[in-house]
């Protein structure tokens, strides 16, 4: 064959590495479990207690799959549900009782709250020890002041951030030096995910709805992670070519026709235009299954490490 003639590999558009958040958190509950077993077998049963107040049909769904999360890493798991119409003065009373509890090391009080109790108020009365959301502002402050070692770690933003990494070993990268953008300055994704990258010397960047010119804000990151619950607003070209894409976002939107019930469709997308995303981006995360998936793993690693932490044990890293 003519040399010549054969076709330029270089020309051919390169794929995103779509990142597997589903497999990676399997293999977080995998090392969870193993890890658990170690400490169950020397008399140590980590324990998680979740509060659900309301009927919140999501809410359910959600804290449904944390407990059953806990059984499946041979954790003692326990699911308080209140009625809607529970007072503040009852809520702090169960905290109280679940923080003085020796066989919880995780206490999780779902979000969002009925408007009558203020939700700072009970995150703050969670013991910081039992703290596995990584909500109470002692946890806040010491993520902060870079001790990330001595901190409980919000689930999302610490998932991200082995997904992160992990992308970054397959493109053969390193982390440290690396431009990071965040949009979305939330105290649950925005604000801790800025305290992990910079922890990892990343040069970081909060950017938020009142940011100048977000798309070239946006292309400056080697690093972009969209947490701000719009959906597909993070455009092709808001995107840098090598990009490395965390899509924290899930939001519903109509999809075309009618489902099984004859109501309209509706299907889950991310924060970013996905298609147009991985045209330019070197990794991205899907949505259904990037992010996602990692938060539930992270409130298991979080819940074995306050067992750790509760009873003088070394305690794995995750
Ligand atoms: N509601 C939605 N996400 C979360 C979460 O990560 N923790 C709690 N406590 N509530 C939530």
């Amino acid at each position: 064959m003519n040399p010549v003639s054969a076709p330029s590999l270089t020309a051919l558009p390169k794929a995103a590495l779509v990142i597997d958040g589903k497999a990676a958190s399997k293999g977080i509950i995998v090392r969870v479990a193993e890890e658990a077993r170690a400490l169950i077998a020397s008399g140590v049963k980590p324990g998680l207690a979740v509060v659900l107040v309301g009927e919140d049909p999501a809410s359910q769904v959600y804290v449904g799959a944390k407990g059953r999360a806990a059984v499946d890493c041979g954790f003692y798991s326990v699911q308080h549900d209140l009625s809607r119409d529970t007072s503040e003065a009852e809520l702090l009373a169960l905290v109280h009782r679940l923080n003085a509890d020796p066989a919880v090391h995780g206490i999780l009080v779902q979000l969002p709250l009925p408007k009558a109790i203020n939700s700072a108020r009970i995150l703050e009365a969670i013991a910081p020890h039992k703290d596995v959301d990584g909500f109470h502002p002692i946890n806040v402050g010491l993520a902060s002041i870079g001790e990330m070692k001595r901190a409980l770690l919000p689930c999302t933003p610490s998932g991200a951030m082995i997904l992160i990494e992990q992308a970054c070993a397959a493109l053969g990268q390193t982390l440290s030096g690396k431009e990071a953008v965040i949009i979305g300055r939330s105290n649950i994704v925005g604000k801790p995910m800025a305290q992990l990258l910079l922890a990892q010397n990343c040069t970081v960047t909060i950017a938020h709805s009142r940011t100048r010119d977000l798309p070239s804000v946006a292309r400056r990151a080697d690093i972009l992670v969209a947490a701000v619950g719009q959906p597909e607003l993070v455009r092709g070209d808001w995107i840098a070519e090598g990009a490395i894409v965390i899509d924290v976002g899930v939001n519903r939107i109509a999809a075309e026709g009618l489902n099984a019930a004859g109501k309209p469709k509706t299907r889950l997308v991310g924060d970013v235009a996905y298609a147009e995303a991985s045209a330019r981006a070197g990794a991205i995360t899907p949505v259904p299954g990037g992010v996602g998936p990692m938060t539930i793993a992270m409130l298991m690693a979080n819940t074995l490490i306050a067992a750790c932490r509760a009873n003088g044990r070394a305690e794995p890293k995750f």
